[in-house]
């Protein structure tokens, strides 16, 4: 029997972000517009969530739109080309179509014909779930070059009669380009994880096979996103907590490790609850939710390119990203920049 093995072969690669982009909707909706259709006030909002406003898209403009920019504007910094990129991973739950995919219309616009394109829906997980299915196949040597993008619009999912949901999420997208390297720098770890047992704290009822669109199910507004705020609130922090932690322990570090950390921008005090639990300083917390809303899947890869362009990121910084979503999912992600 003849047994050849290659070793070079066998040496996992590293995965590291080489582009990041992102892309919101011109159109800009505050507290005090929201006042003028539903009865809640500025003040609530604010002190309740930390938003101020929000961006939302417009008639003609779809969730593939602002994952097209985002992925262009990511491919750009990083200098590749559309034919270079082997996968496209999409986290989202505000897809342009029930199937087929949002990543294959991304695809599409791109011209990214070597690419095989999928969407993953994690809700506000999507785009680390994405990422940690990214980092697995570069390690494989399956593939080289990812495109990993969060998308939403969720301004169309959710019930703008509810104001228990309605003043919560915002639409945006952002993407990275994530290339196979060598060295230290890159993707030093992902963590994801899921419970099902959740789901009706939140959800979107319909229209999937279980509810199909009746004139009661549209009446009894069944399409819309569900949630019961308190509940997720409790649940969302102990778990981002733990996967924060299970992070830096993986990797031999401390909290104290981290020059920034990312997560989720569900809404103020779930971001401060957990930063506190984390004993994280507030100048080591990114907090852009006052000016986005909850834009689910879309938040981190839109903080991570603010960030970024924004000269916050320093090479070698540890950047922890760390999110929580409807299913339940949760997730984190740790950079060597
Ligand atoms: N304006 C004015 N009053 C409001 C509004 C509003 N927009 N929304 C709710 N209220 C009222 C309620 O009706 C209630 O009134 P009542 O006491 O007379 O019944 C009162 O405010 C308190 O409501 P609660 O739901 O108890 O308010 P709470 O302090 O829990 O805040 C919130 C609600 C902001 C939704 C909070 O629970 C929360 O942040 N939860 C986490 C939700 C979240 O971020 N989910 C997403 C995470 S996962 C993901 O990103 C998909």
């Amino acid at each position: 029997m003849h047994c050849h093995l290659n070793v070079r072969e066998t040496v996992l690669k590293r995965a590291r972000i080489t582009g990041t982009g992102s892309c919101v909707p011109e159109k800009v909706m505050t507290n005090a517009d929201i006042e003028k259709f539903i009865d809640t006030s500025d003040e609530w909002i604010v002190t309740r969530t930390g938003i101020r406003e929000r961006h939302i898209i417009s008639d003609d403009q779809n969730t593939s739109d602002l994952a097209t920019t985002a992925a262009k504007n990511a491919m750009e910094m990083a200098g590749v080309t559309a034919e270079e990129i082997d996968l496209i991973v999409l986290g989202t739950i505000s897809a342009d179509y029930p199937w087929p995919s949002t990543a294959c219309i991304v695809q599409e616009n791109i011209g990214a014909k070597n690419a095989t394109a999928f969407d993953i829906s994690a809700a506000c997980s999507g785009f680390l779930f994405a990422l940690e299915n990214a980092v697995a196949q570069i390690k494989s040597g399956r593939i080289k070059k990812a495109l990993v993008i969060g998308a939403e619009a969720l301004s169309r999912i959710i019930d703008w009669e509810d104001r228990n949901t309605c003043v919560l999420f915002g639409d945006a997208a952002g993407a990275v380009v994530v290339e196979a390297v060598e060295g230290d720098r890159g993707i030093l770890s992902t963590h994801s994880h899921s419970d099902g047992s959740y789901l009706e704290l939140l959800y979107q009822p319909g229209f999937g096979t279980r509810h199909m669109p009746t004139e009661e199910a549209l009446k009894n507004r069944n399409y819309f996103l569900q949630m019961r705020g308190n509940d997720v609130f409790k649940v969302a922090v102990r778990m981002l907590t733990e996967v924060a932690i299970e992070a830096v322990e993986h990797n031999g570090m401390t909290m104290a490790d981290v020059d920034l950390f990312i997560p989720h921008q569900a809404n103020i005090r779930i971001l401060e609850a957990t930063a506190k639990r984390l004993k994280l300083p507030s100048d080591k917390v990114y907090i852009n939710v006052d000016r986005f809303g909850n834009t689910s899947a879309a938040t981190i890869p839109l903080a991570l390119d603010e960030a970024n362009r924004g000269g916050r990121l320093k090479e070698n910084d540890i950047i922890l990203l760390d999110a929580f979503g409807g299913g339940f999912t949760w997730a984190s992600a740790l950079l060597r920049w």
